[in-house]
């Protein structure tokens, strides 16, 4: 995974690489360098920790108008500072800083026999081997390229160079201009403000970067001719900025999303009639996604079948791309992806493609990797989401693929929808339910249908900030194996929307509770049943109801991880973007 920012300009640029880095952090936080050229030498200093552990490490007499970055998620070689990034060739001439994995990087160490290698990374061996070859040096650079298998996004610096060079193929590189200052980095977010314009780098496209001069080049070196692209303003909100964690804001926030939402796609019908009638042709959809996007994918297929009578599949994207798939063109293929950057779903939208199907992308950066293999774009405002678990992003995900069930089903409920979305508000969490709650540490989450999936992510939402083993489990699925777990230790949170469906749900709480399993329910309505704690939530129509209720779920789990002292926008071991398989 990792992120990489550079930059280059009329003074020192340690300050600029560092809030990209630190805007980069969720592509990994577990350890951080920069590479930095002073009078012709290189430099490195690097981290173990977050890009805070190395930016306390910076000292101040260390300047530079030159400086490569980089913020690290582990996937060879442990974390460590010899393992974090920037790399040297062995002459220390090269530096290099890399997001992506080189696969080939074994067989590429035993041409370089004589290198000693320092770190356990696939990186080092790219550094080494651009430092091999002879020519200028965007030349070596990209004769190394050539060599090389696999995913990259890299800046390289070479002593006695006032230059930047790129490369990118398969992990996102961007390049943005100001006056004074040219910047790379894998997402558009770390340029901040002010910046004019920027390029995004094709696969196999190099640049050679000056403070006031970008060149991009081909593989043959011939100079590329590329569209400047213009920022898009991001959705402000500022009303939440003291929260302590971005979580909580996230949380916070969810309202603004909704009617913004809304309001996107009612108001300003961000997609048209051509565009609707094409995607009604489509006989199937088959939705794949990732972790939390994966559990708003289950909801956008069932709003699918329930309001357009369409025939529905989803898969996780890690399955979808190893298993047998019998790719129709009759089918759509919907990708949902927050940051639009997963290399699962990336990898499932390429293969569709190759195999001459459609795509319609739910995402919710507008200059993501996997827009560009879209046919149709769905997009998502639920503004930059910061905090590695989800929650407004799932909720806009959620919002959007029912609006847009209806908008195929040519269902008109736009009033209720927008009475929705000026009415929901947060409710708080009754101190009661979490004080309670605090004590179990086995924990289980049951739901039927949406409330099933309502269920899936306010487990994984409780495991990812929290660490505490729970798992979901459909509600009539427990007595065929997961019963033999509840004892007077359990918990069991009971996710109940569904008025059709409030006895069978009420004689699971009768079997969970003949074990000693006790009962946390949310519903909207009253149970014939007694139960140990219960969230009263508000009444909206059913198909709105999940985002009712995993609300509650989001701010149990975010009062779990602040109670227990966990940081709950950096768990561990996870980032933001899952970038590499
Ligand atoms: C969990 C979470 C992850 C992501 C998953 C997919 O809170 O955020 O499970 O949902 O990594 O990421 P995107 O949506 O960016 O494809």
């Amino acid at each position: 995974m990792c992120g990489i920012c550079a930059s280059i300009g009329n003074d020192n640029q340690i300050r600029n690489v560092i809030s990209g880095l630190k805007t980069l952090e969720y592509r990994g936080y577990d350890s951080s360098g920069v590479a930095l050229l002073k009078n012709g030498k290189i430099s490195v200093v690097k981290s173990v920790g977050q890009i805070k552990c190395l930016q306390e490490k910076l000292a101040d007499e260390l300047n530079s108008k030159i400086v490569i970055g980089h913020t690290r998620w582990a996937t060879h070689g442990k974390v460590c500072e010899e393992n974090s990034h920037p790399h040297l060739s062995f002459d220390k001439k090269v530096a290099i800083v890399h997001n992506g994995i080189i696969e080939n990087f074994e067989q590429l160490k035993k041409q370089l026999p004589n290198v000693k290698f320092y770190s356990q990374t696939d990186t080092e061996v790219f550094a080494n081997l651009i430092a091999s070859h002879s020519g200028s040096n965007i030349e070596r650079l990209v004769k190394a390229s050539k060599m090389v298998k696999g995913s990259f996004a890299v800046a390289v610096m070479f002593e006695n160079d006032n230059k930047i060079y790129c490369a990118k193929r398969k992990s996102p590189l961007y390049i943005g201009f100001r006056h004074g200052q040219v910047m790379a980095s894998s997402d558009v977010s770390a340029f901040g403000e002010n910046f004019d314009y920027f390029y995004k780098l094709d696969d196999d496209e190099f640049a050679v970067v000056t403070k006031d001069k970008i060149d991009i080049f081909d593989k043959d070196l011939k100079l590329v001719n590329k569209a400047k692209a213009l920022f898009e303003k991001a959705p402000f909100f500022d009303d939440f900025s003291e929260e302590k964690c971005f979580m909580k804001k996230e949380i916070l926030e969810q309202p603004i999303v909704l009617k913004r939402t809304f309001f996107k796609y009612f108001s300003e019908k961000i997609i048209d009639e051509t565009t609707l009638t094409k995607i009604k042709k489509f006989k199937k959809f088959h939705f794949v996604a990732c972790g939390t996007a994966y559990h708003s994918a289950l909801l956008g297929a069932e709003y699918l079948r329930e309001f357009a009578k369409k025939d529905c599949e989803v898969s996780v994207a890690s399955e979808f791309r190893y298993g047998f798939q019998n790719i129709s063109k009759n089918c759509l293929y919907v990708f949902v992806s927050q940051s639009g950057e997963t290399a699962d779903t990336i990898a499932c939208a390429e293969m569709v493609k190759q195999k001459g199907a459609q795509t319609l992308c739910v995402t919710n950066v507008p200059y993501c990797t996997l827009n560009n293999l879209a046919d149709f774009v769905l997009p998502t405002f639920a503004g930059k989401e910061v905090a590695v678990a989800s929650t407004k992003a799932y909720v806009a995900q959620v919002f959007t693929m029912l609006i847009f069930a209806l908008l195929i089903s040519g269902k008109d409920m736009e009033e209720e929808l927008k009475k929705f979305a000026l009415q929901f508000s947060i409710k708080a969490l009754p101190d009661e339910v979490l004080n309670s709650a605090l004590g179990y540490s086995k924990i289980f989450f049951v739901g039927r249908v949406a409330d099933y999936v309502t269920s899936l992510e306010g487990a994984l939402k409780l495991k990812e900030i929290s660490y505490i083993n729970c798992i979901a489990i459909a509600a009539g699925e427990l007595k065929h194996g997961t019963l033999a777990l509840v004892d007077d230790d359990t918990l069991v949170v009971v996710v109940s929307t569904r008025e059709d469906l409030k006895e069978k749900i009420e004689n699971n709480i009768q079997e969970i509770r003949a074990r000693g399993g006790k009962i946390l329910l949310l519903s909207q309505f009253e149970h014939h049943v007694d139960v140990e704690y219960e969230i009263r939530l508000s009444k909206f129509m059913e198909m709105l109801m999940p985002i009712e209720s995993v609300v509650q779920l989001q701010q149990l789990a975010l009062s779990f991880a602040l109670e227990k002292g966990f940081d709950p926008d950096k768990p561990r071991n996870l980032a933001k973007s899952v970038t590499v398989e």
